[in-house]
């Protein structure tokens, strides 16, 4: 937890000024900051010892979400990302977020599945009958698969047998619940799997198949609530009553349309995933996991909806989200371990609020944008810093030229270039952006 998240004009200060700024509010050390980003976080022998075949490293920007307050406590968010405008629309939503109070958030507990598939079953009820009468031995092995997990205080918690397909297709596969703790899971749930499997296909008198976790962890889902008040959501044009009706309307047309559920959940994941990869967890596992629960009802769905109570504007979020706050990545990248610091996260439950707060901020943002201004206007404010730097401004130089061709509709290196020269009293004001 920081003691407070919220920075204002952050986004103004130089990053060693910002690096100083949040050590000042989350208590981590700036000697941590510079030893964990160096080479964005990760050299190349260590790297060699992740992955095969390593040429190098290949680093991404790291922000900070800021304002995001879940269950009356704040937290900087560390980002991870390459998608301009995602990390300030999280803060931004957060901030609206806030002033209704923060973000209410809830999880499961952290169980994940183990699949054990076994084929060529004769009698599939007998089969059934025979694991679940040896329940307590299979989960004791189960146990025995991953002693350090049952140590800190996880392991199986429960069993089931499913039928796929018809009797012709003669095949049954068992479920092992496991209760992960701070751990993400999966090579746990996979040990879990290869444990049990021999003995499940003993007793159901078939043949082992693939022994493997489901990322479909529906029983590890976290769910995120918001109420912001009308007044914080107005726009230059739009009163902020009207600016709810938008984005009730836009939650509708994601519920009534997968093509548009499929890049509304996609704002979703812009924030979600960020904080996904800062911590050092699986993003493709997390990916899964969300879209497969997006269409359990067999219709593709948003993950967030919006609804009006009153004069307040209520989101709610709910996807599964297997996260780890030990093990893994976490062991070796120094910058996923600074990311957990900065955020004050142990637990994987309160990464996973986190990480989903985070995502329903961006699904506000995104939303807030596109049922008033469209989503060009701020994305081109934030390019237009970009192409200001890629000119050659610095400092406050910066602010003035992404102004400038902004608002001369040239957002162009030339064009920057030009307005530069203006701004350093190089070149007459009067000379026109257009040409020179
Ligand atoms: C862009 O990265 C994400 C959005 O397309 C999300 C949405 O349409 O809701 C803006």
């Amino acid at each position: 937890m920081s003691k407070t998240s919220q920075l204002p004009g952050f986004y103004k200060f130089s990053v060693a000024e910002r690096r100083a700024l949040v050590c000042e509010a989350t208590g981590v050390e700036p000697i941590e900051i510079e030893r964990a980003l160096v080479d964005g976080g990760l050299d190349a022998e260590t790297a060699d010892k992740f992955v095969e075949n390593v040429l190098g490293t290949y680093s991404l920007p790291f922000g900070v979400a800021l304002n995001v307050r879940v269950n009356g406590k704040d937290r900087v968010v560390p980002m991870v990302v390459e998608e301009p405008s995602v990390v300030a629309a999280a803060s931004n939503a957060s901030k609206m977020v806030r002033a209704g109070g923060g973000f209410v958030a809830d999880t499961d507990e952290p169980l994940m599945v183990s699949q054990v598939q076994i084929f060529d079953v004769t009698d599939r009820e007998g089969a059934k009958a025979r694991i679940l009468a040896e329940r307590a031995d299979l989960l004791a092995r189960a146990d025995r698969a991953v002693p350090g997990l049952v140590a800190r205080g996880g392991g199986a918690r429960d069993l089931e047998v499913r039928f796929l397909g018809t009797e012709a297709d003669r095949m049954i596969v068992v479920h092992i619940v496991v209760d992960c703790r701070d751990a993400m899971g999966a090579n746990l749930i996979n040990s879990v799997a290869e444990g049990v499997a021999d003995r499940v296909a003993e007793l159901a008198q078939g043949k082992v198949g693939l022994r493997i976790l489901s990322n479909l962890c529906d029983r590890r889902c976290v769910r995120v609530t918001c109420r912001v008040p009308a007044k914080v959501l107005a726009t230059e044009a739009m009163d902020g009553s009207a600016v709810i009706d938008g984005i009730v309307n836009a939650s509708r047309f994601a519920e009534l349309d997968p093509y548009r559920a499929a890049t509304h959940n996609k704002g979703i994941m812009n924030g979600v995933d960020a904080v996904v990869l800062a911590t050092g967890n699986d993003w493709r596992a997390v990916e899964a996991g969300a879209h497969a629960y997006a269409a359990k009802t067999g219709t593709y769905s948003p993950l967030a909806v919006w609804r009006r109570d009153g004069e307040f504007l209520v989101g709610r979020l709910e996807l599964p989200l297997a996260l780890g706050t030990v093990g893994g990545t976490l062991r070796v990248h120094p910058g996923a371990r600074l990311a957990l610091r900065i955020a004050g996260l142990e637990s994987s439950q309160d990464l996973a609020m986190a990480a989903a707060a985070v995502g329903l901020a961006s699904n506000l943002a995104a939303l807030r944008a596109l049922a008033t201004d469209g989503i060009q206007r701020g994305h081109m404010a934030l390019h237009a810093r970009a192409v200001a730097v890629a000119a050659g401004a610095v400092g406050n130089e910066v602010e003035r030229v992404a102004h400038m061709i902004v608002e001369a509709r040239d957002i162009t290196v030339e064009a920057a270039k030009r307005a530069l020269l203006v701004v350093s009293g190089q070149a007459d004001s009067a000379v026109s952006l257009d040409d020179t």
